[in-house]
């Protein structure tokens, strides 16, 4: 009889701590049972497919820094609502109970799926079919409700501080504004969190709507104190007072279709109208998703990867793995996900008067609402 196996698959988009939580996950696995482990390739396709690539000490060596994931991503793959050809015409199916079945065949015992709010809803579908799932909480933008920290933002936050500090020299050197556009979607923690540690002078965050006026009045009071330059950190979903989020495209497919982008170039061309000084955007993009994982993300998302290996040795199927109060605990992906059909993004987002908030207010920087 073959050895039972555990599964493992990244769903959504990529987060720097994906790879330490697959190592740390198998290496606790490795350690205290006796599994085989396998990671399903791009996601819930991979588990449709049966694609998968085994998981031991060979394959995660040397993982646990990289950001990224060596298991590869897909934001597409809903096997609930999955994409197949019929007859020449491609038609939407729900694929998972041949997905349980190809599982069954191949003698899975645990689905452990790292993701974010798509990734997850799918994993409670499984879970209410009979899968024993365990979820672990994955996005840079730190906007998931059922846990204190995600992984992937320590990393998002250094890269737009440091990012930040190289505008500072050249905005400086030529008397210029420049407007840095971060990730978050309708959350303000990256730019709230970079913008503070990489010294901006304005911060834009969805939950506190702009007026182009306030950011005017703070370029114009900095340069009473002799600065001809501001740094602006805006994230992707800022709105300006009476006004919507600017939308980039629409990723068909994609759980949360909206991508957001181009309030930098927005907020660049009409601050020309006002000021004298040449202003420039800049976005920081997938950069702040991409490189090394950051030492303290590492560590957290070992943390993620022992609890989520303690909790199928304990049979706590059904459950994502949290932080709560600084410690690993565990909640029901019913709790996190509720009874949505489609995915829930965005809900854990900024208190507009929050610590933070006035934490920054008070060094003086602006979020340009008064
Ligand atoms: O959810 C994480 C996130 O990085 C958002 O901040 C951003 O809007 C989105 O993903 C970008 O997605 P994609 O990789 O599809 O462009």
């Amino acid at each position: 009889m073959a050895k039972k196996k555990i599964a493992m698959l990244t769903g959504g988009g990529d987060a720097p701590g994906l790879n330490a939580v697959i190592c740390s996950f198998v290496r606790a696995c490795l350690n205290t049972m006796d599994y085989d482990i396998i990671g399903y390739r791009f996601g819930y396709r991979g588990l449709y497919r049966n694609e998968y690539i085994p998981l031991d000490r060979h394959t995660t060596s040397g993982i646990l820094r990289q950001g990224g994931t060596i298991l590869f991503n897909s934001n597409k793959d809903n096997l609930f609502d999955y994409s197949v050809e019929e007859n020449g015409v491609t038609v939407k199916k729900d694929v998972s109970d041949q997905a349980i079945e190809t599982m069954k065949k191949e003698n899975v015992h645990a689905l452990v799926v790292l993701g974010g709010d798509g990734t997850l809803t799918s994993a409670r579908d499984f879970a209410r079919k009979g899968v024993n799932v365990i979820g672990v909480p994955k996005t840079i933008d730190n906007d998931l409700p059922a846990t204190e920290v995600t992984f992937g933002f320590d990393t998002a936050v250094n890269t737009v501080a440091e990012n930040l500090g190289r505008l500072h020299t050249t905005a400086e050197s030529h008397h210029r504004i420049m407007v840095a556009e971060v990730m978050g979607r309708s959350a303000g923690w990256i730019a709230l969190y970079g913008g503070i540690a990489g010294s901006a002078d304005v911060i834009l965050i969805p939950e506190i709507p702009y007026t182009i006026e306030n950011i005017v009045k703070k370029i114009n009071e900095r340069k009473s104190h002799g600065k001809e330059f501001t740094i602006i950190c805006v994230t992707e979903g800022a709105i300006e007072k009476g006004g919507s989020a600017t939308i980039g495209k629409i990723v068909k497919d994609s759980p949360d279709a909206v991508r957001f982008g181009g309030v930098a170039a927005k907020i660049a061309h009409q601050l020309e109208q006002h000021i004298e000084n040449e202003v420039r955007h800049c976005l920081f993009g997938h950069i702040q998703r991409g490189g090394d994982t950051s030492p303290a993300d590492r560590i957290l998302s070992a943390r993620y990867g022992v609890k989520a290996a303690q909790m199928v040795k304990e049979g706590q199927f059904g459950n994502m793995v949290c932080l709560r109060n600084g410690q690993m605990e565990y909640v029901s992906l019913e709790d996190v996900i509720g009874d949505a059909k489609v995915s829930v993004s965005g809900s854990k987002t900024v208190d507009p008067n929050g610590e933070m908030v006035r934490v920054a207010k008070s060094m003086g920087i602006s979020f340009a609402d008064e």
